[in-house]
């Protein structure tokens, strides 16, 4: 079959790798119907993420139809067609129980790698570097997927792929990120990065009844997403002084609730910071917290630092300022779990339409390389790319 692989920083490539086989009574073999590229995805593309090896299958937003199912499954059989969170959940552990669905203790086949790293075991993520248990991804014809008999949800009757697609991570993560502020209504809420994550961000603040919603980027085809998705004020950080434009909007008091949707690859604003900072994003992939640094200044004494964006390990952030106003920091990969059920009614009743976000379709994984680098350097007004590869 065809797939999408992982050769080192910077190159991908389709290649034609074995077909995937039951390996465990767990298993699910699909046919993909649909996937797409994250913003999760370039950190693996730009080399920030530890632990990929040449040849790894990329991918971790993918839907559908079995074509192979493990003895042990009974949910699903030939013909269904399923929709795959991006983190692996084993059903059983504590976590699970939990509902802490993205720190599975048991999915992550090389969970003493992540343990090592971040203290204790993480999920098993398709597509995501060895330290997440190096599973392959489903930017492939066809894709394994393990323990399917916990996370995986049948597609609701009559919802088509495109609908459905981003119930896998990115609509969940946008909605997490916003349920990590604890909106009682009338907050204001700063976001930084109006991609994929960032917009469906903005639309959660919006239906859980954000007073404000405040969309921080540059690229104007985002920042016009991020006002049809609802954002009340944008903020350009490439022209503007953030900072000073949050206290102006917040009439001094700065934002209520800020969310990092950007991740370790931010950019830096204005001034001479942003010619340094632009020769060393050239010259190293070292993690780049500018954003998250500007949104723990910006968030008023007591208020809450919603962290959906990825980092792969220690960073310098201002602790100080943290402590000092009593800030409250949520964060972690998505439980998307959590919420399938929900978010599918949400959008089989019309109040979240996911499409509204994609710019790019295609039929052939081949063009994936290309549209690997149209998404990263943001060309052709690209947003989100979504693949029909069956
Ligand atoms: N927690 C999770 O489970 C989860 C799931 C999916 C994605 N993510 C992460 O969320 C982040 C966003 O994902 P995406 O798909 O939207 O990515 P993306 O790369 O398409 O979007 C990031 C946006 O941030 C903007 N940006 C860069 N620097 C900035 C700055 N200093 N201030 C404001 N905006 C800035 C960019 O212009 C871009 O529009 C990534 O870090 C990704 O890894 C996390
Ligand atoms: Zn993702
Ligand atoms: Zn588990």
């Amino acid at each position: 079959m065809k797939a999408l692989c992982w050769h080192g920083r910077g190159d991908i490539r389709c290649d034609t790798v074995p077909d995937p086989t039951i390996e465990d009574a767990r298993d699910v073999i699909l046919k993909v119907t649909a996937c797409a590229i994250c913003g999760s995805d370039l950190h693996l593309m730009d080399g920030q993420m530890p632990t990929m090896e040449s040849g790894d299958i990329l991918g971790h937003e993918f839907m559908g139809e079995v074509v192979d199912t493990g003895s042990a499954i009974s949910t699903f059989k030939k013909g269904d067609r399923v929709v795959v969170p991006f983190n692996i959940n084993c059903g059983e552990c504590r976590m699970c129980r939990l509902g802490n669905w993205s720190c599975c203790l048991r999915s992550n086949r090389n969970g003493e790698m992540a343990a090592k790293m971040f203290g204790y075991p993480t999920a098993g993520l398709f597509g995501y570097a060895h330290i997440t248990g190096g599973y392959a991804g489903g930017q492939a014809e066809y894709v394994r997927v393990p323990m399917a008999d916990v996370a995986p949800m049948k597609v609701p009757e009559g919802m088509d792929d495109e609908h459905a697609l981003f119930l896998t991570d990115i609509l969940p993560t946008g909605w997490q990120a916003i349920d990590h502020c604890d909106l009682e209504g009338g907050e204001i809420v700063a976001i930084w990065g109006a991609g994929p994550v960032g917009l469906f961000a903005i639309k959660s603040a919006v239906i859980k009844g954000a007073g404000r919603i405040i969309a921080i980027d540059t690229v104007p085809e985002r920042i016009a997403l991020a006002r049809q998705a609802g954002a009340t004020d944008i903020i350009d950080f490439a022209k503007e002084d953030v900072m000073e434009r949050i206290k102006e909007i917040s009439s001094g008091q700065g934002a209520d609730c800020v969310v990092d949707c950007v991740g370790m690859e931010s950019v830096a604003g204005h001034g001479m910071f942003s010619v340094v900072s632009a020769i060393q994003e050239k010259l190293t992939s070292n993690q780049r917290p500018y954003a998250l640094e500007q949104m723990i200044q910006a968030v008023r004494p007591c208020g809450i630092v919603s962290i959906p964006g990825v980092y792969a390990g220690p960073i310098p952030i201002n602790m100080g300022a943290l402590v000092q106003k009593g800030l409250t920091i949520k964060s972690g990969q998505t439980h998307v779990k959590r919420y399938l059920e929900p978010l599918a009614k949400l959008i089989q009743d019309g109040t979240i339409d996911p499409t509204f976000l994609i710019t790019h379709r295609s039929t052939k994984l081949e063009d994936g390389p290309e549209l690997y680098k149209t998404f990263r350097d943001k060309k052709d007004n690209c947003v989100k790319v979504v693949f029909h590869p069956n």
